[in-house]
């Protein structure tokens, strides 16, 4: 079974509550989004592995550590996923980035993919999927059945929300998978909103309606 691991960060806590306030505007919404991802980028990448090497100091020689082992892709799922790229590339700023395009059909709640472009050598590579919102599950799981579909072996999610349904989807689905959420909600309303939620995470970012 993947973990799930809830960020408990006073620092993650606090902004998640402004993120929350139906008066929050779409400006502070956008840069909360980023500086949420940049404290939550760096626990998704706490386990990465590290190297020693040596190094000279003005003073001395010494030993230092540096990040070694697979690489980092970071897949926003589109479109609001693209509110976690800049903040996750402000600590790991190296990562080749990778899109997934998809959206939630509103009647059935299908995800449909309408795009897809990752590096080249996406098998050898840690990915972070990023998506504020794990909702039904269904966007996610459709994005990691892609992905492993051309290769990928070593995926997390970095989502700022999520509702238990859809954890325990992902989870089923892919048992290989860590989930980093910034809060597990209470549930979902019969439009797949996740309650108590923040709403439409794409449309309070980019000030669509
Ligand atoms: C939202 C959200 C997720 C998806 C989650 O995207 O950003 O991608 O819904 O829901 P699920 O877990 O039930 O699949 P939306 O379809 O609204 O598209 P957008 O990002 O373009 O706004
Ligand atoms: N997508 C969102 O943007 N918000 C939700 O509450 C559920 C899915």
């Amino acid at each position: 079974m993947g973990e799930l691991i809830v960020m408990n960060h006073p620092l993650i806590q606090h902004k998640l509550t402004i993120l929350r306030k139906k008066e929050t505007g779409s400006k502070d919404f956008r840069e909360i989004v980023r500086e949420m991802s940049a404290l939550m980028g760096y626990e998704v990448t706490r386990d990465l592995e590290t190297e020693e090497v040596e190094i000279e100091t003005p003073l001395t020689k010494t030993v230092g550590k540096k990040i070694s082992g697979k690489k980092v892709a970071v897949v926003p799922i589109l479109r609001a996923g693209l509110g976690m790229v800049d903040g996750v590339l402000s600590v790991v700023p190296g990562a080749r980035i990778g899109h997934i395009g998809m959206f939630r059909d509103p009647d059935t709640l299908n995800p449909v993919t309408y795009y897809c472009k990752l590096p080249k050598d996406i098998s050898e590579r840690t990915i972070i999927l990023l998506d504020p919102m794990l909702a039904t599950g269904g966007s996610l799981v459709a994005a990691i059945d892609e992905l492993k579909k051309l290769g990928a072996k070593d995926i997390r999610s970095l989502n700022i929300l999520a509702a238990p349904e859809g954890i325990e989807v992902v989870q089923k689905s892919h048992p290989d998978v860590d989930i980093y959420v910034g809060s597990v909600d209470d549930y979902l309303d019969e439009h797949g909103y996740i309650i108590p939620g923040l709403g439409d995470a794409g449309d309070r970012l980019f000030g669509t309606k």
